[in-house]
């Protein structure tokens, strides 16, 4: 007996899923906000992405494998640039990073936000310039440091007041003038996981704003002359839907930027407000479109900046999640269904927490659909697990899925683009799929698939 014939359909395992889930036919849609753009289901049941069947996506590349919509990726970029017109959009490379998708940043008039040497490493190796980069991190080492300085890139975010001596004696002995940006931990309570969230006050990141010391962070810079502060940062959490977290952030930097400008005459240019913008997971998640949140933060940024009489400053955001999150899904085969009585059905699929930690880390939602052809049988909810040695390797905690789903099938799980191929791990030496990019009918590998050989090349006891 299947689970779904046990009377578990809703409810009875924690699924709070859409009541009107209940046909054959709802359970082979696809809710468009949830998949690339230019993902549709064919004729023949199989779903197809940048005009490719997927089926000779399958064949060609094997599974798992993750499927980037190239156009969407565009897509994303371009909606956050126009509607976020006069300011500067850093896409975040943390979110997923490699040549090919630096290259389309590039051409799509983005900056880049970078967290470590390898990032930065990837960006000066597909060309990216150099002035629109801005580096983070709460702990650059000297050499990263180096790197960053020696290849000029535009802003460096400092997070520690060991950072700023360190940056400030570099700068000196290389005669250099680095635009630096203070990070400020602002104290809001962003909704989402605790994981995710940097702007509570016990944290590692950036400067306390409450305790004073983003305050002294920037009179330090601007007593010792040698580093350039252009302004200060801000980022409250990832994955955030509710607007009003960035509203607070935007409202207690001003504040503390009209403080600088009473104690030390000098008015910052800058301010940049971070990522985070939630996207949609799950038919459940329904975030807000870019113009909506462009209208937002500039309204507050104004409305603050008039109260406080200070210049509207050159703003920044950095979105990651939001560009590539929705650009991608990744294709996976089923091996294996088990019917657990009357409680669960387990569908295994070939890949798993290696290649995407999220369900497991932060206890994530995600959807899947059967890919390869149209099913006529009822919905049967199901569990998505991986084939790692760990019962906490679940994919897709609960989605419905056709009751016939067998060995053999695809199944694809969108709004993987972001922190899914970036925290990949070779955990039981299962190598990480490839990126396939596909765009206009045709595909290209811009991540390669690992092999058993790459493994072992590291091993070398
Ligand atoms: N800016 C800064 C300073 C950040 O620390 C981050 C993310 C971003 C921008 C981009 O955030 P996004 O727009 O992508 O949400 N591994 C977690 C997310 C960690 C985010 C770290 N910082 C996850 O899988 O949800």
């Amino acid at each position: 007996m299947r689970a779904h014939e046990a009377g578990a359909l809703h409810g009875d395992l924690g699924y709070r899923g859409p009541a009107w889930l209940r046909t054959p036919e709802d359970v082979n849609a696809l809710v468009p906000h949830l998949w690339p753009r230019t993902v549709r289901r064919t004729g023949n049941g199989s779903l197809e992405i940048g005009g490719v069947a997927i089926e000779d996506l399958a064949a060609e590349y094997g599974t798992p494998a993750y499927f980037l919509d190239e156009e969407d990726l565009r897509g994303r970029c371009r909606d956050f640039v126009s509607a976020f017109a006069g300011a500067d959009v850093y896409y975040a490379g943390k979110s997923f990073l490699c040549k090919a998708v630096v290259r389309v940043i590039e051409e799509e008039g983005l900056f880049l936000d970078v967290c470590s040497g390898g990032e930065l490493a990837v960006a000066l190796k597909a060309g990216f310039p150099p002035e629109r980069i801005g580096f983070h991190g709460n702990n650059k080492s000297v050499s990263e440091l180096s790197r960053a300085l020696d290849a000029g890139v535009g802003r460096i975010v400092v997070d520690s007041f060991d950072e700023i001596s360190r940056l400030t004696e570099m700068s000196r002995k290389r005669n250099k003038r680095p635009s630096v940006l203070v990070r400020v931990t602002v104290g809001v309570e962003a909704h989402t996981h605790e994981f995710i969230a940097t702007a509570h006050e016990d944290q590692k990141f950036g400067f306390s704003l409450a305790g004073g010391a983003a305050f002294q962070a920037a009179t330090k810079i601007l007593d010792e002359g040698v580093l350039d502060l252009r302004g200060l940062h801000s980022h409250i959490g990832s994955q955030i839907f509710d607007t009003s977290g960035f509203e607070v952030a935007a409202k207690r930097v001003l504040e503390l930027q009209a403080q600088i400008r009473d104690a030390r005459g000098v008015e910052l240019a800058e301010l940049d407000l971070g990522g985070g913008f939630g996207i949609a997971y799950t038919t459940q998640d329904d975030p807000s479109s870019p113009g909506d949140l462009a209208k937002r933060i500039n309204k507050i940024v104004e409305s603050e900046c008039e109260i406080n009489s200070l210049r509207v400053p050159r703003l920044s955001i950095e979105p990651g999640r939001a560009i590539v999150g929705p650009a991608v899904f990744t294709l996976y085969e089923v091996g294996t269904v088990k019917d657990v009585d009357g409680i669960r059905t387990y569908v295994s699929v070939d890949g798993g927490m290696s290649d995407n930690i999220r369900t497991a880390l932060y206890d994530a939602s995600y959807s899947a659909t059967v890919a390869g052809r149209r099913s006529v049988a009822e919905p049967m909810l199901a569990r998505v697990v991986g084939k790692h040695c760990e019962s906490g390797d679940i994919v897709v905690k609960d989605e419905f899925l056709p009751a016939d789903v067998q060995p053999g099938d695809l199944l694809a799980v969108p709004g993987t683009g972001a922190y899914c191929r970036s925290m990949a791990s070779n955990y039981n030496h299962v190598p990480r799929p490839p990126v396939v990019a596909v765009r206009d009918g045709a595909s290209r590998v811009i991540v390669r698939r690992e092999t058993e050989d790459d493994l072992l090349a590291l091993d070398v006891g």
